[in-house]
């Protein structure tokens, strides 16, 4: 139950702190963040545009990141030595980005290119990963990307090379693959529990993309079933939906794209229209309370269990502890490899 005078002397404190440190802080929030989150900090975004603020403030001294863990680990990639980033919970992971694992991809590399031969692959790397998957992708000439820009570090990957190798989830690489134009067979997953990810050597030499066997559990949770049931009850609304759902879904669609395109598609829908969203609940709820003049629905309930936990106490406690507490720390060797696939991120064109 939630204790509304309680919050709200949370919140007190908090905006205490935050006018206090001034221009030495800079909160940033994921549009995943509870709404008394986002209305606390200084500049909300999608994973994108929170690495690229994280990259352009150069003053503040202390960045507090609400969002996931990996997400404050590019913050801190990016950010200037005297700057520290911290989470307000450190338990605050995401399970796909734990799905690739820095021994089972260099395993799986080693598969690969000895097949196919050194030089042939780009990897691509989400930027839901872990800084040492990013630091692998950028010493092996690789990139970042978010699911706002799949598309131009794919078409990026393939000027580089023939054969895109991507981490960690399968279904924005293989969504940004057929949006491409290239044909499901040419994409083949890798179960890295497998050997040579439960593919053949045949299908290895005719791939041109691996998809690594990812997923997001909030997004994969939308269904075929989903889109069919709204579509019934609302023939007219429009569905748009994240690129980390299934491709079934995306198929069925009106729409698919990034967080940041979800809101603008929604700020940008006529006056007295339906949209139904499939991606997390928390954002979707704050587009409907923004958008009064129109319907903004779920395609069912789905929220990031991970992005829940940063709350108004664990937020006071890290303003309390500013510089001291949950400092995310990136070992420097793993730092500077990452940085060189983030800053290529950050240098194409969105
Ligand atoms: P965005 O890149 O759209 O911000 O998504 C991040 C994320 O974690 C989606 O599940
Ligand atoms: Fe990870 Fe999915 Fe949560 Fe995004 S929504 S942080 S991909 S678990």
């Amino acid at each position: 139950m939630k204790n509304y005078v309680e919050d709200k002397n949370i919140i007190e404190q908090i905006l205490n702190l935050k006018e206090g440190l001034g221009d030495e802080l800079i909160i940033l929030t994921h549009h995943y963040q509870r709404n008394e989150i986002v209305d606390i900090g200084h500049f909300r975004g999608d994973s994108f545009e929170l690495s690229r603020k994280a990259a352009a403030d150069k003053n503040a001294r202390f960045i507090v990141f609400c969002g996931v863990h990996f997400m404050a680990e590019s913050a801190d990639i990016l950010s200037q030595p005297h700057q520290t980033v911290q989470i307000p919970e450190k338990g605050a992971g995401c399970p796909m980005a734990d799905m690739a694992d820095i021994a089972n991809v260099e395993s799986a590399w080693e598969d690969v290119t000895s097949i196919v031969g050194m030089g042939t692959i780009t990897p691509i790397v989400y930027m839901n990963s872990d800084a040492n998957i990013k630091a692998f992708c950028g010493r092996n000439g690789g990139v970042v990307c978010t699911s706002s820009n799949a598309h131009t570090a794919f078409h990026w990957g393939f000027d580089q090379r023939e054969k895109i190798f991507f981490f960690p989830d399968q279904h924005l690489g293989q969504n940004t693959g057929i949006q491409m134009g290239l044909q499901p067979e040419e994409m083949i997953v890798w179960d890295p529990k497998k050997r040579l990810g439960g593919n053949t050597q045949e299908n290895i030499e005719k791939a041109k993309v691996f998809l690594w066997d990812g997923y997001c559990h909030v997004h994969t949770r939308f269904r075929v079933e989903h889109v069919l049931k709204m579509r019934e009850k609302y023939p007219d609304a429009k569905i748009v939906v994240h690129p980390e759902c299934s491709n079934e879904v995306v198929e069925l669609a009106d729409a698919t794209g990034s967080t940041s395109f979800i809101v603008k598609y929604v700020d940008n829908a006529p006056s007295g229209s339906t949209i139904i969203i499939g991606t997390e609940i928390n954002l979707i709820n704050r587009l409907s309370i923004e958008n009064p003049d129109k319907t903004v629905l779920e395609l069912c309930y789905s929220l990031c269990p991970n992005m829940f936990k940063i709350n108004l106490r664990n937020l006071l406690w890290t303003l309390e502890n500013i510089g001291n507490s949950n400092v995310i720390n990136v070992p420097k060797e793993i730092k500077s490899e990452a940085k060189m696939a983030l800053d290529r991120m950050l240098a194409l064109a969105p």
